[in-house]
């Protein structure tokens, strides 16, 4: 029997709670989760509790403390990524990061102040944090696994298999891709000082991730090097803040955003020419949609990530149902619907774990790792100040 692969989980929420389902379907290399460290004990005590997780703590320092802990999974809110990756590879353990890997979220400014500093200002203490993670990554040998669960769902493995064949003779010209829903349930979402900025950062990052990594393996593929973004504009905005939506009354959509875009939209030029458009937004009414549209020279792909079709409701009266879970950010079951029979699945959380599992167990580099996670925050920042400035912006990779 090979020695299990020993997790700590930090954060006790939406996040914690996929992964530690996924954690479950892991196939062939044995995986323990040790122990969950929680802000809030009670709520990390839950899903030990549901997970038999035979450790519980207040504060993530007793993970990196514990030895027998080989690799250490953030869920938590944007903001404690970087410092948590940060220690957590200079305890010596591998790392599991969530999305995204980090962005601005103040130097001492009062909260409520954080999303008014220059965006140029942002992207240059984002790019000073890149250059610290690759400098502290370089001197451990251990993983990074870059929690991106696009580049994992069926629907974008079997593009990837696909465009294996059609780049062998034509090229990917444009890649489109959103992810849109109602709102986040998570609180922290709403303010830049916890989140980082708004709808481009913690739903287009999704689509940005899985379009840089579809050129960058087109690139790899043909001449051995990845096509990397090199030029961004962008539009954003927060609609719920427009005199339009202040008109109306009684809207399903989340709102109390506090300093943070519900709407956004990023055109990025790569190095061979090609375009993507990238978009992320909070006005979506009937469910979460994750899209991409892959124009190729001689061929196209539409993936609909999320949901899938494969089952179909009707109810006049959906109070039945009340308690059957369907799909993430349906507000309804009354009508025609899709209930998905695993979600978790079609966006390819388990297909993650199973990769970052093997990685480590194996000692192999993960498909999602590092330098993806670094150009995905470079492109949401230089898009930020594309928004601020009104002009493209040219990416300088750090
Ligand atoms: N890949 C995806 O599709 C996807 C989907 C959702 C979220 N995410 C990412 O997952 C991350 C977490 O989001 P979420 O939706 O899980 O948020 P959430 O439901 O609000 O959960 C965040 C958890 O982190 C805990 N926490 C906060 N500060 C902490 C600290 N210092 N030490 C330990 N735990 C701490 C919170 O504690 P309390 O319980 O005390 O508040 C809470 O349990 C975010 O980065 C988000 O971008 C990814």
């Amino acid at each position: 029997m090979k020695k299990p692969v020993r997790v700590g989980i930090v954060g006790a929420g939406f996040a914690a709670s996929f992964h530690l389902r996924s954690y479950r379907q892991v196939k062939e290399i044995p995986v323990e989760i040790a122990a969950i460290a929680g802000r809030t004990k009670d709520r990390a005590a839950q899903l030990a509790g549901r997970y038999g997780i035979p450790k519980i703590y207040d504060d993530y320092r007793f993970l990196l403390d514990d030895p027998s802990i080989d690799v250490v999974d953030l869920c938590v809110p944007n903001a404690l990524h970087l410092p948590l990756v940060l220690e957590t590879v200079k305890a010596g353990k591998h790392v599991i990061c969530e999305k995204p890997l980090t962005g601005y979220f103040g130097q001492g400014e009062p909260d409520k102040e954080v999303g008014a500093v220059s965006k140029r200002k942002m992207l240059d203490k984002v790019k000073a944090d890149l250059a610290e993670v690759t400098r502290v990554m370089a001197e451990h040998p251990v993983k990074f696994c870059y929690a991106e669960n696009w580049i994992y769902a069926p629907a974008v493995r079997k593009a990837l298999e696909i465009i294996d064949r059609c780049v062998v003779t034509g090229a990917i010209l444009e890649v489109r891709g959103e992810e849109s829903h109602s709102g986040s349930h998570s609180e922290y979402s709403k303010s830049w000082r916890y989140a980082g900025g708004g709808a481009l950062a913690r739903l287009g990052a999704h689509p940005i991730g899985a379009g840089l990594f579809l050129k960058r393996f087109e690139g790899v593929k043909k001449t051995g090097l990845p096509i990397l973004p090199v030029e961004v504009s962008a539009d954003g905005v927060d609609l719920t803040k427009t005199p339009a939506f202040h008109a109306v009354k009684n809207s399903p959509l989340v709102t109390g955003w506090e300093d943070v875009e519900t709407w956004a939209q990023v055109i990025v030029t790569f190095s061979d020419g090609t375009r993507g458009i990238f978009c992320g937004a909070d006005n979506l009414l009937g469910g979460m949609e994750s899209t991409m549209d892959i124009r190729l020279s001689n061929a196209r792909l539409k993936l609909d990530i999320c949901p899938v079709r494969i089952c179909q409701f009707f109810a006049v009266d959906p109070a039945p149902v009340r308690d059957v879970y369907f799909n993430e950010k349906q507000e309804t079951k009354a009508g025609l619907s899709f209930p998905s029979p695993d979600e978790e699945w079609t966006l390819g959380y388990p297909h993650e774990i199973q990769d970052f599992m093997e990685a480590i167990a194996l000692d192999r580099a993960p498909l999602s790792g590092l330098e993806l996670a670094k150009q995905v925050v470079e492109v949401v920042y230089a898009g930020y100040v594309s928004m601020e400035e009104g002009r493209k912006i040219i990416l300088s990779p750090t």
